[in-house]
């Protein structure tokens, strides 16, 4: 029987409730290596609509696509991936391509799988925005392995930029049996608490998207001797603080071209087959970026559906996302929402510059103007930019800041949506 045979009958026996330990097995690793991956029907549908969608079988150059309704859906992802006890991340939607490696890489430095090297209780995962940090730990608090590592379940929080501590701690302390953790006075008398009762437990606390490193120093100090601790963070600066070596860093790259182009054809299959070519530069233009390439593949999906018929304008389309400003100005996906609201892929990119001062905001404003493709630049073009004296404590804060990044011999990199968006703000 071909892969493909095999999970299609695995997904079959799933649906009917006759689905053996084999069956979850095989569709457990095919979820966490990209060939089954589920979407809602249209993914720009509104969220907490009764949708249908479609589990996907990938292949080379074809994906076998069949309908599913969200509640088969739900079943199909409590049997492969039951929840694991505690508070876990959201787990919202199975397009998950192209994380071998760092499914990998993350359960060597926790001393799981491997034997090479340092490993650690802590890790730090940084990346750009929109890179999959999220969605990595959405899958990571699933993964069998780590499950097994820790049997006692998963603690889950995402920070954001002004977390409520305070509440935080106490739905940790409720998950945790104790229900008079909101009378305590002080997060760190809350942290004293609860790293007595993580003392005897094998947990998995997953802090996502921390801003600051004395909001994750905290969680630091609950983390039981028996916990393992993983952090995302956008921000270098803070990876460096919260993490005692280097092994405790892991920086999660963008997808790899075949990756990109594979999450391109589930997400817009018909605009990867008409126009390959072109969708092959795009995704080279935005530099493989998950974000950008969802955002990308709803816009080229809403034109081919309006189907004008005119073959230029899918093509000016195309050339308007390579240049990046279509893909901000957009909407970010739909697992995006904040609230009632789905940000633009600017508002995304900007919490991080929000983040400099005016000066250093100002500067690299100005390199998005001047910026070559690919966008990297020496130290003495930056200085020429900014006309300044010494460029080194600006260049130094945009790295601390993940807008620019070092890649050898002098030279620095920044992301192309970030240059977009850099652009955007000298508007
Ligand atoms: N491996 C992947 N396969 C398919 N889609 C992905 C993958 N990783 C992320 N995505 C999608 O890309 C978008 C951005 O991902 P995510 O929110 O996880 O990024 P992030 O690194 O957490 O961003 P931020 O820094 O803003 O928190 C989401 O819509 C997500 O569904
Ligand atoms: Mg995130």
């Amino acid at each position: 029987m071909t892969r493909e045979a095999e999970l299609e009958k695995a997904i079959e026996r799933l649906a009917t409730d006759r689905a053996t330990t084999d069956d979850q097995r095989l569709l457990q690793r095919a979820v966490l290596s990209g060939n089954v991956v589920y979407t809602v029907g249209e993914r720009d549908v509104v969220v907490g609509e009764d949708a249908s969608g479609s589990i996907i079988i990938t292949g080379d150059h074809n994906n076998l696509s069949f309908s599913l309704t969200e509640e088969l859906f739900d079943k199909f992802k409590d049997i492969i991936f039951p929840k694991p006890q505690g508070i876990a991340p959201p787990f919202p939607d199975l397009v998950f391509v192209g994380r071998d490696e760092a499914l990998e890489i993350v359960k060597e430095r926790f001393g799981i799988i491997g034997e090479s090297g340092e490993t650690s209780q802590t890790l730090v995962v940084r990346g750009f925005p929109g890179v999959g940090k999220t969605t990595l730990v959405g899958v990571l608090a699933r993964d069998p392995e780590l499950i097994a590592r820790y049997p006692d379940g998963v603690l889950w929080t995402s920070l954001e930029q002004k977390p409520s501590l305070m509440s935080i701690f106490a739905t940790w302390g409720r998950s945790l049996g104790r229900d008079d953790f909101l009378r305590i006075p002080t997060p760190d008398e809350a942290v004293t608490q609860l790293s007595e009762i993580l003392q005897n437990r094998k947990m998995l606390l997953i802090v996502d998207d921390v801003w600051q490193t004395e909001h994750g120093a905290l969680f630091q100090k609950a983390r039981g001797s028996s916990c393992g601790l993983l952090f995302t963070t956008r921000l270098p600066i803070v990876a460096n603080e919260l993490a005692s070596t280097e092994t405790e860093i892991y920086k999660l790259p963008v997808l790899e071209e075949a990756d990109a182009l594979k999450l391109m054809r589930i997400l817009a299959p018909e605009a990867v087959t008409r126009y390959e070519k072109e969708c092959r530069e795009l995704l080279s233009e935005i530099e493989y970026l998950p974000l950008g390439i969802h955002v990308a593949a709803r816009l080229l999906r809403e034109e081919l559906r309006n189907d004008w018929g005119d073959e230029k304008l899918i093509k000016d389309l195309i050339n308007d996302i390579k240049l990046g400003a279509a893909v901000i100005e957009a909407k970010a996906p739909i697992d995006r929402i904040e609230g009632e609201n789905i940000p633009t892929v600017t508002a995304l990119l900007q919490k991080s510059t929000d983040m400099l001062d005016e000066h250093t905001r100002e500067c690299f404003a100005y390199l998005g103007a001047f910026a070559p493709k690919p966008a990297t630049f020496d130290l003495r073009a930056m200085q020429f930019v900014w006309e300044v004296d010494d460029p080194k404590p600006i260049v130094k804060k945009l790295i601390d800041y993940g807008l620019l990044e070092p890649v050898g011999n002098g030279r620095f990199q920044m992301h192309a949506l970030l240059v977009a968006h850099a652009r955007s703000l000298l508007n």
